[in-house]
């Protein structure tokens, strides 16, 4: 079992940008990095009204100096400092994800940065080019990837239990915004609004998530071609898509489906995944993240339970079980065990310790550039009256 003993001699020094008060997801950044003393928050710019920015960082204990109002500033003003950051996560509306991670490869600071990624395929290659010539680390905080039961899965499949993998059903399909709520809703309104959200709504918000969690299960697995239907049901949303059905061939013969939508009404979350193999199937649902279904074929359905000793090993490198069976763990785990693995990578990539980084795996600038990929495909079928499109 894990336990928050010091795996750094001493802790990256972090500067988030975005994440400040009212915002969605910052809390869960800061409650997820300083939980292993991997990271510790010194500077941000947190809000994009500079004065909510000094507000929010003096509250959560930023020296107010370091409470910058944009993230050009912090970058210059931390680079002149003997104790600047080395790292800064990215936590804004997408829009400004890719001049911002450019801007700080260029500073030298290894980067988390949210998904999507950026907008292209052609901007995430400019970036992974950029990180390897800097020698600097992309970490993409798909953040249901820390889960003890989605690294059981990928164990179970990669040993052979569920035999060769036939079909993938992915899915990420909520019910939130099944009416216009983006008129009362400034969180929901950028991500309708091509301009900040991107050329997709729920492909890029949520249909990414779910696809991570297959490549993570089964990394194996290629797309050879997709084709993809979307709609936007609220028709205020057009061309950004509140609903998308995707079908998949994978290379070798497997096929998949990814269902993204935000109009599944009733629905809470619904984020699941399906790997079904010619021996047994797996099945794993982020609303009970402690259990995986898994179903041989002719005996009754397994319900396997996190922190068991029937399970896997956990990966000696990170700590996926924090506290003994029978307790749950949460989204503010995986997204620990997640920033774990980033702060693993970023002190293995300091050292240049290469066969750490070789042995072990993390969200990094692959998957950016895949969820950025995906997207891209989608809507060329989408648009093009949903045609097959290979992908290259
Ligand atoms: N990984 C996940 O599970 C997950 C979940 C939710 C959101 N996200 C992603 O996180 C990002 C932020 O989403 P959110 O829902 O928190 O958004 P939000 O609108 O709730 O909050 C955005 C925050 O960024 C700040 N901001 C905006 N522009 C800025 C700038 N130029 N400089 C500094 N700060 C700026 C705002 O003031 C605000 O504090 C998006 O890319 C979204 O896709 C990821």
């Amino acid at each position: 079992m894990f336990n928050e003993e010091k795996r750094l001699s001493k802790a990256l020094r972090w500067g988030m940008i975005g994440g400040g008060r009212g915002s969605q997801i910052g809390y869960i950044h800061r409650a997820a990095a300083e939980r292993d003393h991997f990271f510790q928050l010194v500077a941000g710019s947190f809000d994009i009204n500079p004065q909510k920015c000094v507000d929010f960082g003096t509250n959560i204990g930023i020296d107010p100096e370091r409470c910058y109002p944009d993230y050009r500033t912090m970058f210059a003003e931390e680079a002149k400092r003997k104790d600047g950051i080395q790292v800064v996560s990215i936590a804004t509306p997408n829009k400004f994800h890719y001049q911002m991670c450019k801007a700080a490869l260029q500073s030298g600071l290894h980067v988390i940065c949210e998904k999507p990624l950026c907008f292209t395929v052609s901007e995430a290659n400019e970036l992974k080019i950029l990180s390897e010539n800097r020698g600097r680390v992309i970490g993409i905080t798909y953040g249901y990837t820390g889960y003890q039961m989605v690294h059981q899965a990928r164990k179970m499949i990669e040993s052979g239990d569920l035999g060769d993998i036939r079909i993938i059903n992915m899915q990420f399909a909520h019910g939130w915004h099944s009416t216009e709520i983006e008129a009362n809703d400034p969180g929901t309104k950028w991500r309708v609004s091509p301009e900040i959200a991107g050329p997709s709504y729920v492909l890029g918000d949520i249909g990414t998530h779910a696809y991570y969690l297959a490549e993570v299960m089964v990394p194996n697995l290629k797309v050879k071609e997709l084709v993809c239907s979307r709609q936007s049901f609220i028709t205020s949303r057009a061309p950004l898509e509140d609903n998308a059905h995707v079908i998949f061939h994978f290379e070798g013969g497997a096929v998949g489906t990814l269902w993204a939508s935000c109009v599944n009404a009733g629905a809470i979350h619904e984020q699941k995944i399906r790997v079904v193999g010619s021996k047994a199937s797996l099945e794993w649902w982020d609303e009970h993240p402690n259990q995986l279904a898994y179903e041989v074929q002719g005996q009754p359905k397994q319900i396997l339970d996190r922190g068991h000793s029937y399970l896997y090993n956990a990966d000696p490198a990170v700590g996926v079980n924090r506290i003994g069976a029978g307790h749950a763990e949460g989204l503010f785990e995986s997204w620990a065990n997640l920033y774990h693995r980033f702060g693993l990578a970023m002190d293995a990539k300091n050292k240049g310790d290469q066969a750490l980084l070789d042995n072990f795996w993390y969200p990094d600038i692959h998957a950016g550039i895949e969820g950025v990929r995906l997207i891209e495909k989608c809507i060329e079928s989408a648009d093009n009256g949903c045609k097959w499109v290979s992908y290259d």
